[in-house]
């Protein structure tokens, strides 16, 4: 179970450029609802016992607030996004500095290789899974597999509105994985299949950007609100309390609550 969380208060978010098709620049932020939407997340995390570090927010990084995407950590070894988007490429020069005063290795791709971190890399009972298409390069596997001494499980998304690995696959617990099969190629599928025993689908109706976004501790699965009632019935059966918060905000940055937390995964 994870312990730790980092997370990068809105100070400067809003929408200032359309990188995804959920953003448009007339959409602005509402800057209340976002603040204690954040407060909500946080303080959600707080409750559950977890250590929640904080990132100084910058200015003209609006999107820094989606921390999850600023590298991959695990034990004391900290990855290192190269974002695709020059919109985003300073953010993680901020995270590097972080764990670069807190003792962290520090380990990076080539610049011409992207890696946009937690945003599509997962780390789940001694397996790692890497998702390419989209955002990160096919070619990030090859280094990754260096830094952490195995060979991560590739998983190709090909769907514009589900950009990143994580807006479509969600390894919650021991065998148990929610996914968004329509945004999947047959290949990735067949690979879940094979590293996963109980798969909760989620299908239109299931509202799958915020059902899939979701991050567990132990046994809880935190939410964006508007899950629907049959993914939270899902989850249930496999033994998981779901908690909803509202994330109206992130939404209109294209994320939801896995996008704003970068998780401290532990290996054993
Ligand atoms: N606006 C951000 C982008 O398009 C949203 C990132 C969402 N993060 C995520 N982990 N899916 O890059």
């Amino acid at each position: 179970m994870i312990t730790t969380v980092l997370l990068t208060p809105p100070d400067y978010y809003d929408i200032e450029y359309e990188i995804n098709p959920w953003m448009h620049i007339e959409n602005k932020v509402n800057r209340k609802k976002v603040t204690e939407e954040f407060e909500n997340l946080k303080s959600i995390y707080k409750k559950l016992g977890l250590d929640v570090w904080i990132m100084d927010a910058q200015k003209d990084l609006p999107d820094m607030v989606y921390t999850a995407n600023c590298g991959f950590v695990i034990d004391d070894l900290f990855i290192k996004s190269n974002y695709k988007f020059r919109q985003r490429r300073k953010e993680s020069d901020f995270a590097e500095e972080l764990f670069r005063n807190k003792n962290f290795k520090i380990v990076r791709l080539p610049e011409n290789i992207f890696f946009e971190g937690q945003g599509d890399m997962f780390f789940r009972d001694g397996k790692f899974f890497l998702g390419f298409g989209k955002r990160s390069s096919r070619q990030a596997h090859d280094y990754i597999k260096d830094f952490i001494g195995q060979d991560p499980v590739s998983i190709e998304v090909n769907d514009p509105y589900f950009y990143h690995l994580d807006t479509c696959f969600a390894p919650i617990g021991k065998d148990t994985v929610v996914i968004k099969p329509t945004s999947l190629t047959r290949d990735g599928l067949d690979k879940i299949k094979k590293n996963f025993k109980h798969i909760i689908y989620a299908w239109d109706k299931d509202n799958p950007f915020m059902c899939a976004n979701i991050v567990a501790v132990g046994d809880t699965v935190i939410a964006g609100k508007g899950i629907g009632p049959g993914m939270k019935k899902k989850l249930k059966e496999r033994g998981f309390d779901t908690i909803e918060t509202p994330m109206t905000e992130y939404f209109k940055g294209g994320g939801s609550v896995k996008c704003l937390t970068l998780e401290f995964f532990k290996s054993s």
